[in-house]
């Protein structure tokens, strides 16, 4: 399987339990980066999680179509200056989105999803910083 395939096998666990996957994802940020809490005293965890969600359907629809994700995450990147958001936050983002997404996968989660969430993951913080 390439990337692409594993990165869509996988996302399709996280769109069964959207809410869950919301959840999971800033409990596990906040507790492993409590710092960047207050970054986002503006919004609610469900709001901006909706939004989150929604960018990672977009970048999963568009896996194989580089051209429209790069349209979509530089601009993304640069409101994300405004945001406060610094390159040294995206690991940690990173750990905890690959994190929830494998929990999600259950025990059909092998090192070759983790590998091309990695890949992927690091693409996105490539266009949007
Ligand atoms: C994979 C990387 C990321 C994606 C896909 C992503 C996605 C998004 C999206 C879609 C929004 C909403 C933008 C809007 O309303 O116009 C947003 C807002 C925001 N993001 Fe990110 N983000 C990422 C990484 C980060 C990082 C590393 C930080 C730093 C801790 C961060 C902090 C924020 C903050 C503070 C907001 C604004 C919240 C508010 O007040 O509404 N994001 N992000």
């Amino acid at each position: 399987m390439d990337t692409a395939q594993l990165v869509e096998e996988s996302f399709e666990n996280v769109m069964l339990r959207k809410d869950e996957f919301i959840l999971e994802f800033y409990d596990d940020l906040f507790k492993m980066a409590p710092a960047v809490e207050p970054m986002f005293r503006n919004t609610t965890k469900e709001k901006q999680g909706q939004k989150l969600y929604n960018s990672l359907v977009i970048l999963v629809e568009n896996i194989r179509n580089p051209e429209a994700i790069q349209e979509i995450l530089e601009p993304l990147g640069q409101d994300h200056v405004g945001y406060g958001a610094q390159l040294a936050h995206y690991p940690v983002v990173g750990e905890c989105l690959i994190n929830t997404i494998s929990k999600l996968n259950g025990d059909q989660w092998s090192s070759d999803h983790e590998q091309a969430w990695l890949n992927t993951y690091q693409t996105v913080v490539d266009l949007m910083t």
